[in-house]
Parts: C-alpha cells; structure tokens; sequence
C-alpha cells in the first residue's frame, strides 16, 4: 500500500486546477441507465471511484468509453445484460447503490447488495426503499441484497424523505423521469450534485422543476434521449485546496471554483481571518496573519456547512489561536482523524459528535494512518504545516476522491512525494 511523505514549512504559491465533481460523477453515470441514447459526460474526474462505478455500470452490460484520459466519458446501455448490482462492487463503494432508481424505473427491476457500513458510519438505506415503495415498488432484503421489483413499471407519488438524505434524492429523482404521473419530492437534498444531475436530465428530455430547494418535482416521460453533459465543479476538492495556503502559507488560487459552491464555509474562513477572492478564472486564497483564528463549526445538510470538509477544517483548527468547537450532525462517527491528529501534537477531546480542539502554536510531523477519504487528505494538509516529516499510510482511500494529490500540491511548491509499497 502507498504512503505519503509531506516535509512541512514551505508557503505554497500559484494555481491548481480544480477536477469534476466526484460526487456528481457518481450519480450522473448511473442516470445512462434511463435511456438506450449515449451519455457523454465531460469535466469528468479521473479517480478510484470512478473506475469502480465503471465496473459496476459493465457489470450490468453498459458500454463506457473514456477518451481524454479519463475526462470524457461515453456511456450506453443500450445492450443490458443484468440488473443486479453485485456485493464485490458494492461493498467497494456506497455509490453503487445509486443504480437502483434507474434500473427500477426503465428495466422494473433490480437486485442491489447492501452496501454495509463504512469507516464513518452504518449509512442505510431505508430512506430510500421507502420513498421507492412510495412510488410503487416492491423492496425485499435477502441475503444481503435488495430484491426490487415494479410491475408496470413505477408512478408518480408524493415523496416526503425524513431526512434531506443526497443518494435517496438522487435514486428517486432518477427513478420519477420514467414513472407514470407527477412526482413530487419533499425535503429534498439541496446540495450542488442534486442540481447538477437535474440539469443532466433535462438535457436527456426529463421534465423537472425545483432543484436545489426542498421541493423538486418530476413530471414522468415515456423515454429519454441523448446527452452531453459537464460535471459541475468538485466544491470538496475546492474546500480541501482552499485550505492548502492555510496551513502552509502563501497565496494560491484555485482554478474553476465558484464563490455559490462553498459559501458557508468561506463564511467560517473569513471569521477563521482568511481572505478569499473571486477572480475571473476561481478564487484566490491567503491567510490573513500568521494563525488563523478559532472558529465553532456545526455540519449540515446544503447549505449548511458540508460534513465533507469537517475533518479538513479540524486539522486547520489545530493550530489556530484559540478553542473551536466542531459538531458532527451528519454521520455518527466521523472524527477518526482526530486520535491521528492527536499523534502530531494536536490538543483535541472528542465527546460523541462534538470535539474540542484548542490551538497549538505548531503541530509535529509523525506516522499517520488514514481512516476516510477526508480524513486522509486532512492528515496531508496537517503535515504540510508540521514540523518535521508526516508519512500518511493507507493512501488508497486519497486515490478514491482526489486527483494526483503529491503533484497538484508540489506543483505549488509543498515538500510531497508518494512512497510506494509501504
Ligand atoms: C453523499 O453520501 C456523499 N457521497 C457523501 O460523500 C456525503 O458525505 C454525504 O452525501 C452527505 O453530504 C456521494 O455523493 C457519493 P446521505 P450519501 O444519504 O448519499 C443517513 C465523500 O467523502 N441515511 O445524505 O450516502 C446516513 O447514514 C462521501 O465524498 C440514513 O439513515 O449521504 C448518514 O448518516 C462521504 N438512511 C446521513 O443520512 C438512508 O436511507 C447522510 O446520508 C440514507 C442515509
């Protein structure tokens, strides 16, 4: 297994490309299985997830072609060969669960593992076999598998989520463009990734209203067509190297990123004292002082403040002035950075879905382990700013969401360098 090997100490100068939304690539690749018509996605991100979604949408007989290394992806499922989403891949990968709306919508059946827990937390999925029996289907659980079934085929219905869950609104918002009637969804996720795949849809013929409020309504067609469609901007990997320049120092601008796609956490940047401006190609930022200053951080549903940037935040709390308070309400175990953290020096106290972090003036570098996709980019970050050498092991979890991570950063001039193998 790779490691990362990060020297701390060096300000950080220049521009970095911010890639296609990871999170919208995983919903929008599933959404070829509404149509027979190709999907070409552009923008698209080139990582570990979506090399597995890959497999998973082959699996089922969809053809994919990748052209541009990886940043245009053709997809046509017009010769499906299964409607069963296998456990090997699912338990890979929650996202893979996002297969069942389509399939249920076009095909009137489908077959999905559980995907099963995960580092952060068990992550079910009632909320979304409810709100797809809501609209008609029949949804066992055997063996480890959702067994699901729509005879004629699913129609519209009045849809209330019990909580804005992201994957549910998408399964059931790709599930409702094929459904006979009117769909309407309540308490919608609202987040970027939402929107972006209702544009992808509308493009492909869907008749949708509402997206990115709480409300979303889908009046059903009989097909979709073709599309061609860009991946919104990835407004995580924008957070992550917006705070680059913060522990390190210096000024970097990162290209592509929109002010309307993190404005709750450059709220808590700027009472943080660092400074961010829209320039014409992204954002610019640098911190104000040489420590940024506490901030008490609270995630949410969008837009709120995104559990997707939690950790990374926390590991820049670590050496700001003063004592912030971070509250976890999204998922039930998401500090497991922290005890690393604590490794470098960190002075953080965890107490169920609230940790405590008080400033250190300066943490040092050690062996780490990552636990998370967030998390591991979080210990990166922290070793870019710690005294010393930080070796981050079990970087396989970075590789999942973020693009060449030790080139986009030592383009920047950060001490980084992947070590093979240990
Ligand atoms: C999406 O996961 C993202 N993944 C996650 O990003 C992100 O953290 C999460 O949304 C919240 O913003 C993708 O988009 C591929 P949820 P998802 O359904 O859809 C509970 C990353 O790092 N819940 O909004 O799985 C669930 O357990 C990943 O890129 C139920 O209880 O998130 C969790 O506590 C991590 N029952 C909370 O809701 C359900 O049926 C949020 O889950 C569904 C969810």
């Amino acid at each position: 297994m790779d490691s990362i090997l990060v020297k701390g100490g060096t300000p950080l100068h220049g521009k970095i490309q911010i890639a296609g939304a990871k999170n919208a690539a995983l919903a929008l690749m599933p959404a070829t299985l509404l149509s027979e018509e190709p999907l070409t996605l552009t923008n698209a991100p080139r990582l570990s997830d979506i090399a597995t979604m890959t497999a998973l949408l082959q699996s089922l007989g969809v053809e994919v072609t990748s052209m541009q290394g990886g940043k245009v992806q053709v997809l046509s499922s017009h010769d499906m060969t299964s409607t069963t989403a296998d456990y090997e891949i699912v338990r890979k990968m929650r996202a893979s669960n996002l297969v069942l709306g389509p399939l249920l919508a076009r095909h009137h059946r489908a077959i999905v593992s559980l995907p099963g827990g995960c580092a952060i937390g068990a992550r079910p999925m009632d909320i979304h076999v409810t709100a797809l029996e809501a609209m008609g289907a029949e949804i066992e659980l055997k063996d480890g598998y959702l067994h699901a079934t729509a005879k004629g085929g699913l129609r519209g219905a009045r849809v209330p989520l019990r909580f804005a869950s992201v994957g549910a609104t998408e399964n059931v918002l790709m599930a409702a463009t094929l459904a006979k009637g009117t769909t309407i969804i309540e308490n919608a996720a609202r987040e970027p990734e939402i929107v972006d795949l209702a544009h992808c849809l509308r493009r492909m013929g869907a008749q949708i209203e509402g997206e990115g409020t709480s409300t979303i309504t889908i009046q059903g067609v009989d097909r979709l067509g073709a599309a061609t469609h860009p991946v919104v901007t990835d407004r995580i990997e924008l957070g992550t190297y917006m705070l680059a320049p913060v522990f390190a120092g210096g000024e970097v601008e990162c290209l592509g990123g929109r002010l309307d796609l993190v404005r709750s956490f450059v709220e808590k940047l700027d009472a943080a004292g660092v400074d961010v401006t829209e320039t014409a190609d992204g954002l610019k930022v640098k911190r104000r002082d040489d420590r940024a200053r506490a901030v008490d951080i609270t995630t949410e549903v969008f837009p709120g403040f995104p559990t997707d940037l939690q950790a990374q935040m926390m590991a820049m709390l670590c050496t700001a002035t003063g004592t912030s308070v971070l509250e976890e309400k999204i998922f039930e175990n998401r500090f497991m950075h922290a005890p690393e953290l604590v490794r470098m020096g960190a002075n953080i106290e965890v107490h169920g879905g609230t940790a405590t972090v008080t400033g250190v003036d300066r943490l040092k570098g050690a062996r780490v382990m990552a636990t998370d996709l967030r998390a591991s980019v979080s210990l990166i970050l922290a070793g870019m700013a710690a005294e010393g050498e930080t070796l981050v092991s079990r970087v396989y979890h970075l590789d999942r969401g973020y693009e060449h991570v030790e080139e986009k950063l030592s383009a920047l001039g950060a001490q980084i360098e992947r070590v093979s193998g240990s």
